[in-house]
């Protein structure tokens, strides 16, 4: 059905009425517990699939392993915390492959199925509707903090349990609320991602900072430097494209270019739905704030006030 490379995944018409969807994510460790992050692994490539209101029905494992200088049984609880995710998502291991590499890396391709007449793509956004973001932002700020040992067991805790939650029943709602747009944030940031949901849209997001979820913590360690190396390339690529008033705190600004892992679901939610929809969300335990809201196209994609 086309390939569009802003997209969460690639979809393969098969019927009429269904398509497959398609999509595969792999990458270094980002904590130290194995099971945390074969969880985490999981649920951030699951996560393209719901975005486009997909439901997963295959998974392949993706292995990179450094035999003999690391006990096996990392791997095996990996494997492990991968496949329940998996299952919690409702598909199934069918098999994957391994080759030995100097560096552990883990990910998943995942198959899944959609009803053609409901796919939602990150292009459909339209002025007047409301924005929601279905996860609290900053996991890439925890987890440079975790690697320069300035975070405690319970941050710890706190953003292994964010990013290894599925985005599956927030998709679930987003579908039931004829969402217009959608796509799940990850390396490029909230602003990256709504960038190319603003421009495949041809409108302007108007995201409001006060509004938006943000792990705790993170607007503090932001402000001690705990920025990871790809908030940079972010903030460069989208400088043409952002107005940023001046009354955005200097550390919340950091959490707008914060590279995510395994984030949450920007939605677009027509206006005449939002208040049921944020209702949904809440009784869900979800943020069920609106973030934002699409205008017409101004000129920059991006305003932040
Ligand atoms: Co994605
Ligand atoms: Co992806």
């Amino acid at each position: 059905m086309g390939f569009n490379k802003a997209d969460d995944a690639g979809v393969y018409r098969i019927n009429e009425h269904q398509a497959l969807v398609q999509t595969v994510d792999f990458f270094p460790p980002i904590v130290d517990d194995p099971y945390a992050f074969g969880q985490i692994a999981a649920a951030n490539a699951l996560s393209d699939i719901f975005a486009m209101g997909g439901r997963p029905l295959t998974a392949l494992n993706i292995v990179g392993f450094p035999l003999g200088t690391m006990p096996l049984s990392v791997l095996t609880e990996i494997l492990r915390g991968g496949n329940d995710k998996i299952e919690e998502a409702g598909a199934v291991v069918v098999g994957g492959h391994s080759i030995k590499d100097k560096e552990l890396k883990y990910g998943v391709s995942v198959t899944g199925i959609i009803d053609i007449a409901k796919i939602v793509t990150n292009s459909g956004a339209r002025p007047g509707d409301k924005l929601f973001l279905t996860k609290p932002l900053g996991t890439g700020i925890i987890t440079t903090a975790i690697k320069r040992d300035r975070a405690d067991e319970e941050l710890i805790r706190t953003v292994i349990a964010s990013m290894s939650a599925l985005n599956s029943r927030a998709a679930e709602l987003m579908v039931k609320f004829s969402a217009h747009a959608a796509t799940d944030i990850t390396g490029f940031g909230l602003l990256g991602h709504a960038y190319e949901m603003a421009s495949g849209s041809d409108v302007t997001i108007k995201l409001w900072s006060d509004k938006l979820p943000i792990l705790q913590h993170a607007v503090d360690l932001a402000g001690e430097g705990m920025i990871p190396g790809g908030a940079a390339d972010n903030r460069e690529y989208l400088r043409e494209h952002v107005r940023l008033a001046g009354s955005v705190p200097r550390n919340t600004e950091h959490l707008l270019y914060d590279p995510q892992t395994s984030g949450g679901l920007l939605i677009a939610i027509p206006q005449s739905n939002a208040s049921e929809f944020g209702r949904a969300l809440k009784s869900a335990h979800i943020y069920s704030q609106p973030i934002g809201e699409v205008v017409t196209r101004d000129l920059v994609h991006l305003i932040v006030e």
